[in-house]
């Protein structure tokens, strides 16, 4: 890593990856020593070839009651992970299902291989999506969409992902790492303050109202007109050369 860019990637190939207590501990604890990192830019999540997760782990979940996932607070570590600071972007082929869908939602862009397949199955278990995926899933593919998948469970392409603007872009598998590296790398390469308050700004499109996104957007953008890097940003556009950020 000397681009600024780090991959995490999910390695538990016996369950397709599937996501338990630990393993997404240990994704946001991953994420957060990144997110503190100021050497880290962008970071990658990313599985492996047949899963990006097959979902939250149906065998941990099975006898949980109502008052075990209150007392634990279940979903503590996804909430870690929404607040990461810097973009994560999530690299994903084979299944992304239940909480793997969720998971690459919660991530800021989705670049997916052409054997991705996303769905929110959970209600085939008789139960819903719980980490996420009813309001994210609706937020980019609008009510009607997002509610025949919930509703049915049933599974898209990436193509069709691509096409309803859950994914940024559908890649060949053999050119899914290549191709997610290179956009980590414009993201990198730019103002690390400018992209922390440019994705904040672009959550709060979906978290916050209207116009309260728009002073928050205003005052952010206020805000960069303090940094160095805003002057080395404006004077090498004029100087005609290419800007060295700092990140300060
Ligand atoms: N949890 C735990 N284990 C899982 C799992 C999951 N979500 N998904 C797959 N696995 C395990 C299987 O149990 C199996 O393990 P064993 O070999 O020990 O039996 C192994 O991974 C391989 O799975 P399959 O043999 O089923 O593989 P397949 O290729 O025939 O099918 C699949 C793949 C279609 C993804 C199928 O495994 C499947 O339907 N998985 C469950 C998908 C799902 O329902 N996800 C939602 C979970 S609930 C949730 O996520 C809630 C939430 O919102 C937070």
């Amino acid at each position: 890593m000397n681009d600024g860019v780090c991959r995490v990637q999910i390695n538990r190939p016996e369950a397709l990856n599937a996501l338990n207590t630990e393993l997404i501990r240990a994704i946001a604890d991953t994420l957060e020593t990144c997110d503190r990192n100021g050497e880290i830019r962008c970071m990658i999540l990313t599985g492996i070839d047949q899963a990006f997760a097959a979902g939250a782990d149906i065998h941990e979940m099975q006898s949980l009651s109502p008052s075990d996932f209150l007392h634990s607070h279940f979903f503590k570590d996804w909430e870690r992970i929404r607040r990461i600071k810097k973009p994560v972007i999530a690299q994903v082929s084979g299944f992304v299902l239940g909480g793997g869908c969720e998971l690459a939602m919660i991530c800021d862009c989705i670049i997916a291989s052409e054997t991705a397949v996303f769905g929110q199955p959970e209600i085939r278990l008789g139960v819903i999506p719980g980490a996420g995926g009813t309001q994210r899933l609706t937020r980019a593919l609008g009510k009607s969409k997002a509610m025949e998948m919930i509703l049915t469970g049933r599974t898209i392409t990436a193509q069709e992902a691509e096409a309803t603007g859950l994914i940024s872009r559908v890649v060949p598998a053999d050119q899914l790492e290549e191709e997610t590296r290179s956009l980590a790398k414009v993201i990198a390469a730019h103002a690390p303050l400018a992209v922390q308050l440019a994705k904040q700004s672009v959550l709060n499109a979906a978290e916050v109202g209207f116009a309260e996104g728009l002073l928050l957007e205003q005052n952010s953008f206020y805000l960069l007109f303090s940094t160095n890097d805003q002057d080395e940003g404006f004077e090498a556009f004029l100087e005609k050369r290419k800007p060295q950020f700092h990140g300060n």
